[in-house]
């Protein structure tokens, strides 16, 4: 397998918006980035993915640019920025950008212009429709968060298309002249010397040719079928030549409804798209369970599927692309609430559980920030506490015309919404945990007093410690990052086991993801030699066969 550092890195991902405030407004900004380096450099990761910071009027937390060459105000200026890049190289950690291309904001400039006529020079940056013959949407596809994908426009009476939201209207790819002013805003960060992009939704670039209806569902809209579209791998690949390849940079596509067979195009080892892509598989609803309304009514995935389905990609893309690892980021809710186990009394041991899992197998792992710390879900009781654009459209949606009541759905936001994972940083124990001093954006969890990192940095028994026992050991370990995967037990409903293979070393990977005891079979026990060096492990003291509540333990031979 070829070699290469961003497959030795270990990426965290900051949310800027919840990160760190350093000038008292409540929200998190560059020079709160910048203050907390020295933490992340202790933590011992390599890169940062940074969420964006472009210049925005924030109707999806920054997600929405209206400006990709200018700093978001609230987040502070360019030099700011500047300053942020330098500490940060100074420390030897790289800066992954958020490219944010499938949409722009209503407000960037090329959409003002777009929306004036249908003869502006930036009409068809955007993807306009006349409505049909009754005056209604052009085609029945949904937004993402809820409601037609379709925006009327009275000056030129016609519709624009929003994947997202009504303040997000989707670029045009197949418009060469959309893809060359994307690729010369990001050539102009490159030469700035940022180290890679996360390119947000990247597998709906390419819309389907004439825009057909789709099935719809319990909403009475459709998916888009946008995912993977004709000409995806024609764009990234003139995107791979025009931009990535002229730099050596770290490239992760977020890519929604990607099968394996894809990933090998976006992710394929001959370098001619991206290095690695998101899949949504593995934080997603069990294949066999139906829901009515998406992931809101949506259940945990039995954990043989799960084990299943993070072995598939683990095997399948092995020698022929490169994997992402993840379990958290700022759309997903907290991974310790969701598949760990967040009581008082098995909080920490979950959670180092969970790093256990993911950090031991093949691909580059990415820490969202808190999670190191065992941070948990916020649970909001108030539907007034949420800010999130996706949760408070579904809100509505659901309970005033899907006939969903309210209890129900406060129940889907303490779940699944992604505000729990977008709480305040938890820095220590002073007011607010020492994220701002004014009033946070969104609300701290409560449990800060008990979960913030002051206490934990210096603990060596901590989450913290454990991450950065787990980073380093990639970093000193090849194995970890080159070796092959063999998921053993595949049925069992309590352990994950699997065991990795490089050169004639072996590392065997226990993991117990109940609250009980559980035996390890003999026929696993029997490939340990004795001697066999253990490497890392959750519980100070060893039962061997034995393994205790949420038990994680790993052992080289
Ligand atoms: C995916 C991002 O991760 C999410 O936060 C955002 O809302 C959508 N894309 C739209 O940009």
């Amino acid at each position: 397998m070829k070699k290469a550092w961003w497959k030795e890195a270990v990426v965290y991902q900051i949310y800027p918006r919840s990160f760190m405030d350093s000038n008292g407004d409540g929200i998190g900004d560059l020079n709160g980035i910048t203050e907390k380096l020295d933490y992340l450099k202790e933590l011992g990761i390599d890169v940062i993915w940074l969420s964006p910071v472009y210049q925005s009027p924030n109707d999806d937390n920054g997600y929405d640019i209206s400006d990709y060459q200018a700093i978001m105000t609230e987040f502070g200026t360019m030099e700011d920025y500047d300053r942020m890049l330098a500490r940060a190289h100074e420390l030897g950690i790289k800066i992954m950008m958020d490219l944010v291309v499938n949409h722009t904001s209503d407000e960037h400039a090329w959409f003002v212009e777009s929306r004036k006529s249908v003869d502006n020079p930036y009409r068809d940056f955007y993807i306009w429709r006349k409505g049909k013959e009754d005056g209604k949407e052009p085609n029945n596809w949904g937004s993402c968060f809820s409601g037609s994908a379709w925006k009327y426009d009275e000056q030129t009476d016609m519709y624009f298309l929003h994947l997202f939201s009504k303040k997000q209207p989707d670029l045009n790819w197949d418009n060469p002249k959309v893809r060359d002013h994307v690729f010369d805003m990001m050539n102009w960060w490159c030469e700035k010397g940022i180290d890679g992009f996360r390119m947000d939704v990247i597998s709906l670039i390419s819309k389907p040719e004439g825009l057909p209806d789709g099935i719809p569902g319990e909403n009475g809209y459709a998916d888009s079928g946008c995912a993977n579209g004709p000409h995806v791998h024609e764009y990234l690949q003139e995107m791979n030549r025009k931009v990535l390849s002229k730099y050596d940079l770290i490239t992760v596509g977020e890519a929604a409804g990607v099968t394996l067979e894809e990933a090998k195009k976006y992710a394929n080892a001959d370098g001619s798209e991206l290095n690695m892509v998101f899949q949504f598989e593995h934080v997603s609803g069990s294949e066999h369970e139906k829901t009515h309304y998406g992931k809101w009514d949506g259940h945990k995935m039995p954990l043989p599927e799960w084990k299943a389905n993070l072995s598939k990609w683990q095997t399948g893309l092995s020698h022929e692309a490169w994997n992402s690892l993840y379990l958290s980021n700022h759309d997903q809710p907290r991974s310790v609430s969701r598949y760990g186990n967040d009581s008082e009394e098995y909080r920490e041991r979950s959670a180092k559980l969970l790093a256990t899992c993911l950090h031991m197998m093949q691909g580059t792992p990415y820490v969202y920030q808190g999670e190191e710390l065992g941070m948990c879900n916020a649970y909001f009781d108030n539907l007034e506490d949420y800010r999130d654009i996706e949760s408070i459209n579904a809100y509505h949606e659901l309970t005033e015309q899907c006939g969903v009541s309210h209890e129900e759905m406060m129940g889907y936001l303490k779940r699944i919404s992604r505000d729990n994972a977008r709480t305040p940083m938890q820095w220590d124990d002073s007011k607010n945990a020492g994220f701002t001093t004014g009033t946070p954006w969104l609300k701290v969890n409560s449990n800060y007093p008990e979960v913030n990192a002051k206490a934990q940095v210096n603990d060596p028994d901590s989450v913290f410690s454990y991450y950065k026992k787990l980073i380093r050991l990639r970093h000193e370990n090849e194995i970890i990052v080159y070796g092959d995967y063999e998921l053993l037990e595949a049925e069992s409903e309590e352990t994950f086991i699997y065991k990795r293979t490089y050169e004639n070393e072996h590392l065997m990977v226990l993991c117990n993801f109940t609250d009980h005891e559980v035996s390890v079979t003999d026929a696993v026990m029997g490939q340990i030699p004795d001697g066999a060096e253990k490497l890392i492990a959750n519980y100070a003291d060893d039962m061997g066969q034995t393994l205790r509540p949420y038990e994680a333990k790993v052992y080289r031979y």
